[in-house]
């Protein structure tokens, strides 16, 4: 029996593109159990795992969930240009924090990754908003195969980058670092895109305040989030953190409740080749770049151009509010 929440007219229909991954659980968790969301599809991409062990995952996820009903398809198997760099170093073993899961009762849908998220776009044009929470192989590769899905998709809001310095290197967030090409791509679509970066997923640690209050309830879900975020916590512990960051989750949250958190529109470029510099998210905060005009052997500062934003970047983030809910729509599930 499947436990479907009714989709209003008012839920947003979402696409979670993933490479579960722990956070990545919390975030998919997050999204099944919050009734303004309707999941349509889970598509998963690799990163933090490979990708044959992010699908067997997923399939495990949302069969714990009891959502056999949600199509859950494999994608990329590699990113577009560059090897896979995988973290179980963060994530365990299998990706999921070492927990076990039974198997899944859920089946794989046959369907391509990129096809199948071109395919819901033309189902339902101006409706979808996809949320990739992982390296943006899947989507680049969707735009490339059919790009006339951009102006059809309602929104992208992604975890990804940063514009304070990385995690992966001292520029690069993981997330981009992964595959700088395929972020390239998406960031430059010309769809309205929020960027849930790594600095502002920093400010939402889930400390062990809000672990007692998921581990005071009890159910399938409720417990394997436990199981991770207890992980999560501890590993953190061990880098003097008093918390575990919730990136994929805080994306997420975005589409639950914009509100959650202040995003200023600004103009995002990646770095595909800086030396130092390969995967960062480059930012203009004013708006313009000078104009500089050649005058003989040099040239003149002669005035500002203006570059037109392509991205809200969240800057600001409610983290109780955002903590709190998540604790909320997972206790007892
Ligand atoms: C991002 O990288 C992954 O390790 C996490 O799942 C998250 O999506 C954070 O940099
Ligand atoms: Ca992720």
């Amino acid at each position: 029996m499947t436990l479907a929440i009714p989709a209003s007219s008012t839920t947003r229909k979402i696409i979670l593109d993933t490479d579960p991954g722990s956070d990545d659980a919390m975030a998919l968790m997050l999204a099944l159990n919050s009734p303004e969301l309707d999941v349509r599809a889970v598509t998963v991409v690799p990163g933090n795992v490979t990708a044959k062990q992010g699908l067997e995952n997923a399939l495990r996820m949302v069969s714990l969930a009891n959502r056999c009903d949600i199509p859950v398809a494999a994608g990329a198997q590699h990113p577009l240009f560059q090897k896979l760099i995988t973290a179980e170093f963060w994530h365990g073993k299998n990706g999921l924090a070492n927990i076990e899961l039974p198997p899944s009762k859920c089946k794989v849908d046959p369907r391509y990754g990129p096809d199948l998220i071109i395919e819901m776009v033309h189902a339902a044009p101006h409706e979808i908003t996809l949320v990739p929470v992982g390296p943006l192989t899947n989507i680049a590769l969707a735009v490339e195969r059919d790009p006339s899905i951009v102006p059809l998709v309602k929104e992208v809001i992604l975890m990804g980058g940063s514009i304070t310095g990385g995690n992966s290197t001292a520029a690069a967030e993981a997330n981009i670092y992964n595959d700088p090409e395929a972020a390239q791509i998406v960031f430059q679509a010309g769809w309205p895109l929020t960027m849930v970066g790594l600095d502002v997923g920093d400010k939402t640690l889930l400390s062990s305040k809000y672990l007692d209050q998921i581990g005071q309830t009890h159910g399938p879900v409720n417990d394997f989030i436990y199981q991770v975020a207890h992980y999560l916590i501890d590993l953190s512990a061990q880098f003097g953190f008093n918390g575990t960051p919730m990136y994929d989750p805080l994306a997420v949250g975005v589409a639950i409740d914009a509100t959650l958190v202040k995003a200023p529109p600004m103009h995002v470029e990646v770095e595909t080749r800086g030396e130092f510099t390969r995967g960062e998210t480059v930012a203009n905060r004013h708006g313009a770049v000078e104009r500089n005009v050649l005058h003989g052997d040099r040239y003149m500062v002669e005035g500002l151009d203006k570059v037109e934003p392509n991205a809200k970047v969240c800057t600001e983030v409610d983290a109780d509010r955002f903590l709190q809910l998540f604790v909320s729509r997972i206790r007892g599930k």
